[in-house]
């Protein structure tokens, strides 16, 4: 990253009125969680991303739990990073000013609350949350592990089994249904109200700040062009180019937890 774009970069910033921040796995790299794309996105010999389908709960969802479980107990002991930090302070910072603010994080991890965030629209929704497959109803649920069946289960290693959890394992809601993490997983459809408030802020945001994506699942990689038509300045942090990297108007190369905080330094 040179100093130039730094310094550029601070000045769109601090010449917009409306601030959009789009978030992604890389964020949260840097507090030890490990991204989709990169080396810590296999589970077993499974692709994270082939357990996050509606086909492989119809095919297990003991085993599709068994994933989700050890992820929420991975997740545990985590805490956000100097970029989850500096992105809190910064809301806090536009919110006195009564400039306008919002957070779109396609990450599960809820790191950004933790952190300090409250303006956040979570596009891919919560691994704190479960939702009953029978009647609908969704939940704060921070049990580790989910039902009792599953202590000690979860192992990553590549060649364990699965323990083969049966539906009499499987956590159920108050009307009886099992329930499911409140995740969105691959061909599924986002919730419309998230995808409302996330282009609403890209349309009319002066600045989209694009933090640790790999800006390739849509409909969230939309909001980068969305964004640039609306007349916004884009910049994007990240260790490496991405397909928006041809939008953005400056890239800043480099951990979000280093390059953030002095990004939105007062
Ligand atoms: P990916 O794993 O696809 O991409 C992570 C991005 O973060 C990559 O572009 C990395 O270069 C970058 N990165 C890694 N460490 C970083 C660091 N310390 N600082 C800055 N950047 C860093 O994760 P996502 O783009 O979030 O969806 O993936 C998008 C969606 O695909 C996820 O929400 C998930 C997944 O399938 C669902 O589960 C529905």
């Amino acid at each position: 990253m040179t100093t130039t774009a730094m310094g550029e970069a601070r000045a769109a910033l601090s010449g917009a009125r409306r601030v959009a921040v789009l978030t992604g796995a890389g964020i949260s790299a840097e507090s030890g969680v490990p991204t989709f794309r990169g080396a810590g996105g296999l589970w077993r010999r499974f692709s994270a991303l082939d357990l996050a389908t509606p086909e492989a709960w119809a095919d297990d969802p003991g085993l599709v739990w068994e994933f989700y479980d050890y992820r929420r107990r991975v997740m545990a002991d985590k805490a956000p990073n100097a970029g989850h930090q500096a992105l809190a302070a910064f809301e806090a910072r536009l919110a006195e000013a009564g400039r306008p603010f919002t957070l779109v994080t396609q990450n599960v991890d809820g790191l950004h609350e933790v952190a300090g965030s409250s303006r956040v629209v979570h596009l891919h929704g919560s691994l704190w949350r479960v939702r009953c497959v029978g009647c609908g109803r969704e939940s704060e649920n921070r049990d580790v592990p989910i039902t009792p069946a599953y202590e000690g289960a979860g192992d990553p290693g590549a060649d364990v089994v699965g323990r083969g959890f049966g539906p009499e394992d499987l956590p159920r809601c108050g009307c009886g249904g099992v329930v499911r993490p409140a995740v969105v997983w691959f061909g599924e459809s986002l919730r419309d109200e998230d995808l409302r408030a996330a282009f609403t802020a890209a349309a009319e945001c002066d600045a989209l700040l694009v933090v640790g994506t790999s800006a390739v699942v849509y409909p969230a990689a939309g909001l980068v062009p969305h964004a640039k038509r609306g007349g916004a300045v884009v910049i994007e942090v990240n260790l490496e180019e991405t397909p928006a990297t041809a939008w953005v108007d400056h890239h800043l190369t480099g951990p979000s937890g280093e390059v953030l905080p002095e990004l939105l330094a007062p």
